[in-house]
């Protein structure tokens, strides 16, 4: 990744995405920064600023429209994005019959649909500035059957393999993409209404990882030109391995 990139970080008002924007910002001049909850998008922006980026908050459901439209407006308007991070993402925790199931399309929208169109967005942009990195968030879920989170286990299955076929397709270019799968990770995913039946106390501590420590495994591997399926957390590469 070269410095003083244009990067957008999709989810970047908590969690993996706020984290991204942290350890992205010494190779960033500027951070585009999508989620729907405005007060605390600004709140990360506000702290790049005070390291000297340049930042664009857009406040806008990527499950909608009209928010993915202006997301890929903001893209041509504000200079070659070529770092791009689709992290924005939610699960649903219950039977795939008895769980709302708007819900469960709106999780395919914003997984798989979402990712496509802002993919296709950058991938001209990234061409012409000669690279780019593309980091779509996947999970360690996509390695198993996942009971009650069926549509989440699929739609990161998905994000895994077009990941791999997308980085087959744009060599020998300098464009690297990764499909980052955590483990259990400490942010909000599992404080949501969502999850309001999942104890989280039920998963052994030393499964869970910081959102710093997940961010950290994802880019040292991408500048290491690592696997395009990258799997965070030694814990968690033992666990793929034993399948
Ligand atoms: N935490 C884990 O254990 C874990 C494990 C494996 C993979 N992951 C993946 O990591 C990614 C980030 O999740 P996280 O753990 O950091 O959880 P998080 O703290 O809940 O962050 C999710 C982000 O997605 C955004 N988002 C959700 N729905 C959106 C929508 N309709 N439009 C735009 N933005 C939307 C949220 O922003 P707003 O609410 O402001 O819209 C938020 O910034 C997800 O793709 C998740 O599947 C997480």
């Amino acid at each position: 990744m070269g410095d003083k990139a244009i990067a957008l970080v999709t989810g970047a008002s908590s969690g993996l995405g706020a984290e991204f924007c942290r350890q992205l910002a010494p190779r960033c001049r500027k951070m585009i920064l999508v989620g729907r909850r405005v007060e605390q998008l600004s709140e990360v922006a506000e702290s790049l600023q005070s390291q000297g980026l340049e930042t664009v908050v857009i406040a806008e459901d990527l499950t909608t429209e009209l928010g993915l439209t202006e997301v890929v407006e903001k893209i041509r308007q504000q200079g070659p994005v070529t770092i791009l991070v689709n992290n924005a993402g939610f699960g649903t925790y219950g039977s795939f019959v008895d769980t709302d199931f708007d819900l469960q399309q709106k999780m395919v929208d914003l997984h798989i649909s979402a990712t496509l169109r802002l993919t296709r967005a950058v991938i001209p942009f990234m061409k012409e500035a000669g690279g780019g990195s593309i980091i779509n968030l996947s999970s360690l879920g996509a390695f198993f059957p996942m009971k009650d989170c069926g549509v989440y286990a699929a739609s990161k299955l998905f994000l895994n393999s077009f990941s791999e076929s997308l980085q087959q397709e744009l060599e020998p270019g300098n464009i690297r993409v990764q499909a980052l799968c955590p483990g259990f990770t400490h942010t909000d995913f599992h404080a949501r209404d969502e999850f309001a039946d999942f104890d989280k106390s039920k998963t052994p501590a030393e499964m869970w990882m910081t959102p710093a420590e997940v961010v950290a495994e994802s880019l040292d591997s991408l500048d290491k030109g690592g696997k395009v399926v990258f799997v965070a957390g030694e814990q968690n590469r033992a666990l793929v391995q034993s399948k």
